[in-house]
């Protein structure tokens, strides 16, 4: 860990390479103009400083988004430490840029190992939070397992995505979870767009990346038909591929089924892939038994939030060659009997890993979401108690009013009369 000394003493940081930071701030700046709500949220920040006296550590994709989103906090006074919520996910720029441009303290580099990662957790945790945001639940994990020491001290938090969110829940339930965390996964204006059009596209944009193949007249095969699955295979549909889910959940593989989707157990799919996304937020997804199976050049990705989806460690003990890097985040595993298997981005999620993660547009609104929910939490703390939390719905509504308006959109209002009928039952046919 280093403390670097061009920077004012209280900023620390661990980061790839300081001499990225121009380039870092000339795309945080990119991101910014495609994030026109959290501007005006940040604009008010600054003018209103409700942050201020505020230590918030947050464990977060290192992403110009992000940047963006810290920018905000930072503006309304809040005291920040930033750490990666994934090894890959790191855009070693955008870290030099926030440290060396902005002034806030950042732990992350790409590709650290897990110890690396653990380290920088940590690091970030040394701020001595009031506050905690999360990407995963590994911030909090560490919190209520190495780190009691600093329980005390936290109000609350904020959960980004569905994993998190799952084992949150799972945490209240057994009553481990020590301060309030507010689920934002679960406001419509993330998860309905986020995970759908945002993990939509930038998944396949990873996988093109990576390898430059074409979908059109492929066969393509999405594990999970959940928000993030939508999205995935939506945008398969949309460019020409023959799409197949596989689902463990009747309701889910049946609105599938007739949205025009095949809809068949992984096994059978694996026989005819071309592609494989898995999008589950479950283990073992991809296995044994479907390598077994698979056509040779089958193309494996992975965009839920744990690597875990796919049995990489299958294909790293029973692969007969693997070829690392014979494109851009690109692994190949041959298997004994000559089949090749294609993995990207080691089976992390990949649109962080082999592209930039979600377009700026849609981050938009998932980190306005944090900015006002963050912002309702510093009040409203106190009064929660321990626990998983829902987003006031006021605040998902007037992030979908804010980007409705900054996209030139706009929508009817009830009139008196509707609005007294949908608040009555006295009304017949
Ligand atoms: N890549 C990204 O940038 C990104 C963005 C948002 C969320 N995520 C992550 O993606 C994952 C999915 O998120 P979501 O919001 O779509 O969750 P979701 O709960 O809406 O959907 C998950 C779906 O997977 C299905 N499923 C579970 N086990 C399965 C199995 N063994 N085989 C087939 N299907 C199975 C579930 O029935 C469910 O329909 C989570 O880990 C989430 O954290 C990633």
């Amino acid at each position: 860990m280093t403390v670097d000394s061009t920077v004012a003493t209280e900023i620390r940081s661990d980061i790839a390479n300081p001499a990225l930071a121009a380039e870092g701030k000339k795309r945080i700046e990119w991101a910014g103009r495609n994030m026109p709500v959290l501007a005006q949220i940040r604009e008010r920040f600054e003018r209103e400083k409700p942050f201020t006296g505020t230590r918030i550590a947050a464990c977060m994709h290192v992403t110009t988004e992000t940047a963006n989103l810290m920018l905000a906090l930072k503006a309304g006074g809040a005291e920040i430490a930033l750490c990666a919520s994934n090894p890959l996910s790191t855009q070693d720029d955008t870290a030099a840029a926030l440290v060396h441009e902005y002034g806030i303290s950042v732990f992350a580099r790409n590709a650290v190992d897990r110890d690396g990662y653990y380290s920088h957790l940590n690091a970030a945790l040394d701020i001595k939070p009031d506050f905690v945001f999360d990407d995963g639940c590994d911030l909090v994990n560490t919190l209520h397992t190495t780190r009691t020491e600093l329980l005390a001290g936290i109000q609350g938090g904020c959960e980004e995505t569905t994993t998190g969110v799952i084992r949150l829940s799972q945490m209240a339930k057994d009553g481990a979870l020590k301060f309030p965390m507010i689920a934002v996964n679960d406001t419509d204006t993330k998860h309905m767009f986020d995970n759908r059009f945002g993990t939509g596209q930038s998944t396949w944009d990873a996988i093109f990346r990576a390898t430059n193949s074409l979908i059109a007249g492929s066969t393509v095969v999405v594990a999970g038909f959940g928000y993030c699955g939508k999205g995935v295979a939506e945008r398969a549909k949309g460019m020409g591929a023959d799409v197949i889910i596989t689902e463990i959940d009747p309701t889910k593989a049946l609105d599938a089924l007739m949205q025009g989707y095949r809809v068949m157990p992984g096994v059978e799919a694996a026989k005819i892939g071309d592609f494989f996304v898995t999008v589950t937020g479950n283990r073992d997804v991809i296995r044994d038994e479907h390598f077994a199976v698979m056509k040779d050049g089958a193309i494996l990705a992975n965009s839920g939030h744990f690597d875990i989806e796919i049995d990489v460690a299958w294909l790293e003990q029973n692969a007969k060659q693997k070829n690392a890097k014979i494109r851009h985040q690109t692994d190949e595993y041959v298997l004994s009997d000559g089949r090749r298997i294609l993995l990207v981005a080691e089976g992390r999620l990949v649109n962080l890993g082999a592209a930039e993660g979600h377009p700026a547009s849609v981050m938009d609104m998932s980190f306005s979401d944090q900015a006002l929910t963050a912002e309702w939490l510093l009040k409203a703390a106190a009064g929660l108690g321990a626990g998983l939390h829902e987003v006031p719905t006021v605040i998902d509504k007037e992030v979908a009013r804010l980007k409705l308006e900054s996209m030139g959109a706009s929508i009817d209002t009830l009139t008196p009369a509707q609005e007294l009928y949908l608040n009555s039952w006295e009304h017949g046919s």
